[in-house]
């Protein structure tokens, strides 16, 4: 069995890593979100995710470990995709789109994380563990669910937009032509960005 307790103290170092990654990119996508109810989502989200922090610290504290992070690749990643939406696009009804794209993403990538932690720490008999990571994993979800409901408001509002006027087509034609350039500074911006700080997001991705 010490092997995989091993392997479980691993995830919840990965997860530590993740989810302090998220509460510094989080103020970040508040900031740049166009649409209150996204800002509310993500405002929300910062709370509990500072709660699911304080969770991490009491099943590291079961396992008789210090609570301790290992840089989750992935989760910076995930993260550094959605702060190319910030710096590459104008605030708008789209863009916020984008932004909860990346930003469910991030909540599937807990998803499983935590389904995987939950599992391991089944197999191992922790049950308040299993207790914990099973909480975190609904907020999670939750979280999703709510991204979805404020993607879908935004959908009936850019269909709104898009029937009432031709331009929109012409805009989006006009923003493909400037890629290459808006690349290119979104590339300078971000090696200036990375100096500072990693790369703060949190966003998730899912099609329903
Ligand atoms: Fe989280």
């Amino acid at each position: 069995m010490e092997g995989l307790r091993e392997l479980l103290i691993e995830e919840l170092k990965d997860l530590y890593s993740a989810e302090k990654q998220i509460v510094k990119a989080l103020p970040k996508i508040i900031r740049g979100a166009n649409s209150d109810e996204l800002k509310m989502a993500i405002t929300e989200h910062l709370e509990v995710t500072n709660g699911q922090i304080a969770r991490l610290d009491q099943v590291f504290g079961q396992l008789e470990e210090k609570p301790k992070a290992k840089q989750c690749k992935g989760m910076e990643g995930l993260l550094e995709e959605g702060s190319e939406v910030l710096s590459e696009e104008e605030k708008s009804a789209l863009r916020d789109l984008q932004l909860i794209g990346a930003a469910q993403r991030v909540e599937h990538y807990e998803v499983a994380a935590y389904g995987t932690a939950r599992a391991m720490a089944e197999q191992l008999g922790l049950t308040d563990a299993v207790e914990l990571l099973a909480e975190t994993l609904a907020e999670e979800e939750e979280a999703d669910k709510k991204l979805t409901e404020v993607a879908e408001a935004l959908y009936n509002e850019v269909n709104t937009a898009d029937s009432g006027e031709e331009s929109d087509e012409e805009d989006e034609d006009g923003a493909e032509g400037e890629e290459e350039n808006v690349e290119s500074k979104a590339s300078s911006r971000k090696a200036g960005a990375q100096k500072k700080t990693a790369p703060k997001k949190k966003m998730a991705g899912s099609r329903r």
